[in-house]
């Protein structure tokens, strides 16, 4: 029977005692229930019952079959109905990486991924981004998006750099803060919880820094792909260097209202961030106050040592509030218990825990409205959401070099149009879209370069993705890109342009009179080697799945505004490439863009 006429119920009642009264009325495993996420393919509805569950994700990926809004909102239902009928009937929140769009689910508007975003500078854009994937996420019954990052990726040989805005802090500070207000603005009874991640110093790891680190194979199963060489490495940086480059968006993004933060794979000097007493608790939740929940990355915990016991322990008295399990949560909950009853972990500890996680549950509202308003639906890349992303498209673009005036295009000219990437959706989405590792060719709905240009051009425009052309165009355009890739394994110790793609630029030339150069790349590649055969050359990062906004820019009807949200290096030779010396010039500079 449920305790429908308490006090925690009652809305006109202040938050912290509401918190109060449910956390004295919980038992020790309702309450361990609440500090625990679960993959939702891992659990039954039955089992979030029986096991008070607190959280249910989807990891990338982790879809309905089949893939769309629809089944996303029934989905989440079907894991939110159980928790409902508990003795409390405390309801879970879901979560899932909404990191540039709703970008698990097909169908979604898919944004330009945050490199994009930070070469536009536009906090007013961002923050309506953020406004947007909110509605989208909420119409699928998603309340926690694990997203914004803001980590300041100083070496971009990392896998995971398109995540962050920029190399540099005031940047990433200023988008960060701004997407956390766009997400979490309240909408009619709905309200988005973000997650701000990694912390800290994610981006601040040096390269194969992993590779002393003390794991096995048995606590690190990316040890086993040989991909992985800076992303959960180790940050060999002073304290000053810590908060000044590193921490200082976190402070930004909690003055904008985050209530959640996610904690690191990655390491500060050794130390993994999952057991760091000082930084999650003495400062964040010490010396600044913060008063939200900390949450573990995917199976962090386990990282710590191969004695799950011992991690568990040492990781929760570091300050962590909910464990992403994600997978074997009886173990975890049973491990918990155990720790508490031998006094390895107070209750004291506990109780801070799950207070935090009621606080932002009660504070998000989802007590009153655990279930969306159906309506949202109409808001899934609708006209609206397709315009701002549009925006967001133009706006990210930056236009590294225009010489011989290639730029912009006459619509007079004729013109002809190379690379797979000019018209396939997946290459311009990249990563974190619909699959973990996203994917080549037509994962979502959506439009391309391509498009754009026929749209303007009509069947003027002739099109060959190996530039298989007799004659000669006015123009060429030719279109490369990074194939998709999701943190470690799009790791790199070489991000120089692929042979075939610079090949594929060299038998271009030879069919057209000024050669236009775009590249859709997670981070800058090395072109040096291409760059005097091409007239033109255009930064359009993964600009996600309305990429026919990009024709209009390049004709002019639109102006290029974008700025280099990372130093555009020449050679391999300039990393790390956020403190190249000042003696070295880079191919572009940070800020670069005509
Ligand atoms: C990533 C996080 C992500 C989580 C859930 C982890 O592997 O590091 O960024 O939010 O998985 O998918
Ligand atoms: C999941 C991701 C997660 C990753 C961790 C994948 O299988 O889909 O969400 O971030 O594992 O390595």
């Amino acid at each position: 029977m449920q305790l429908e006429t308490s006090r925690y119920r009652d809305t006109q009642q202040s938050i912290e005692a509401r918190v109060q009264d449910l956390l004295s009325l919980m038992t020790l495993a309702e309450k361990i229930g609440q500090m625990t996420q679960v993959e939702k393919n891992s659990i039954t509805p039955d089992d979030v019952k029986q096991y008070f569950i607190g959280s249910i994700l989807s990891g990338g990926g982790g879809n309905p079959d089949p893939n769309t809004a629809e089944n996303w909102r029934k989905m989440v239902q079907s894991y939110m109905q159980p928790s409902l009928e508990t003795r409390l009937g405390i309801p879970l929140i879901y979560g899932s990486d909404a990191v540039h769009g709703h970008s698990n689910v097909v169908g979604a508007t898919i944004f330009p991924h945050n490199v994009g975003l930070g070469a536009t500078r536009d906090a007013n854009l961002v923050e309506r981004v953020g406004y947007a994937t909110a509605k989208e996420i909420l119409a699928t019954n998603v309340h926690w998006n694990f997203a914004p990052a803001v980590s300041v990726p100083r070496d971009i040989r990392w896998g995971r750099s398109y995540e962050g805005f920029s190399e540099n802090t005031a940047v990433v500070s200023e988008l960060g803060a701004a997407y956390v207000r766009g997400l979490q603005t309240v909408i009619g009874d709905d309200r988005a919880l973000g997650s701000v991640k990694h912390f800290v110093a994610d981006g601040g790891t040096e390269w194969d820094s992993r590779a002393d680190m003390p794991y096995t194979v048995a606590n690190n199963w990316q040890a086993a792909s040989e991909n992985w060489r800076i992303d959960q490495g180790d940050a060999r940086i002073d304290e000053e260097t810590l908060r000044t480059v590193h921490l200082a968006p976190y402070k930004d993004a909690i003055e904008a209202g985050a209530e959640n933060i996610m904690v690191s794979f990655s390491s500060w000097n050794g130390l993994k961030m999952h057991a760091n007493t000082y930084l999650l608790t003495d400062v964040l939740k010490g010396e600044w106050g913060f008063e939200g929940f900390l949450v573990s990355d995917w199976m962090a915990v386990n990282q710590l040592t191969d004695d799950f016991y011992a991690a568990v322990v040492q990781s929760i008295n570091a300050g962590l509030d909910m464990v992403m399990v994600p997978f074997d949560y009886k173990t975890f909950i049973s491990t918990v218990t155990e720790a508490v009853q031998n006094g390895d972990i107070s209750i004291e500890r506990i109780d801070d825990a799950v207070s935090r996680i009621l606080r932002a549950k009660f504070m998000w509202g989802l007590f009153e409205h655990p279930l969306t308003a159906d309506n949202l639906l109409d808001t899934v890349r609708s006209e609206a959401h397709i315009a701002i992303a549009e925006e967001a498209v133009q706006k990210s673009l930056v236009l590294l070099k225009n010489e011989n005036d290639a730029l912009p295009l006459n619509t007079g000219q004729s013109l002809y149009v190379a690379g797979i990437a000019a018209d396939d959706i997946g290459l311009a989405c990249g990563g974190w879209t619909i699959e973990w590792q996203g994917g080549r060719g037509a994962i979502t709905d959506g439009t391309t370069l391509l498009d754009g240009l026929k749209a303007i051009y009509g069947d003027d425009v002739q099109y060959d993705a190996d530039a298989n052309f007799v004659d000669k165009a006015d123009v060429g355009v030719v279109v490369v890109a990074e194939e998709p890739y999701a943190e470690g394994e799009g790791d790199r110790d070489d991000l120089t342009l692929s042979e075939a793609d610079s090949q594929l630029i060299s038998k271009m030339r030879e069919h057209c009179e000024q050669l236009i150069l775009i590249v859709y790349s997670g981070r800058p590649i090395i072109i040096s080697h291409v760059s005097d055969m091409c007239d033109a050359i255009v930064a359009a990062w993964l600009p996600g799945s309305e990429a026919q906004a990009i024709a209009p820019v390049l004709t002019g009807d639109v102006s290029f505004t974008g700025k280099l949200p990372f130093t555009w290096i020449a050679s391999m030779e300039q990393l790390p490439q956020a403190t190249l010396p000042a003696s070295e010039t880079p191919q572009w500079a940070f800020g670069h863009g005509l």
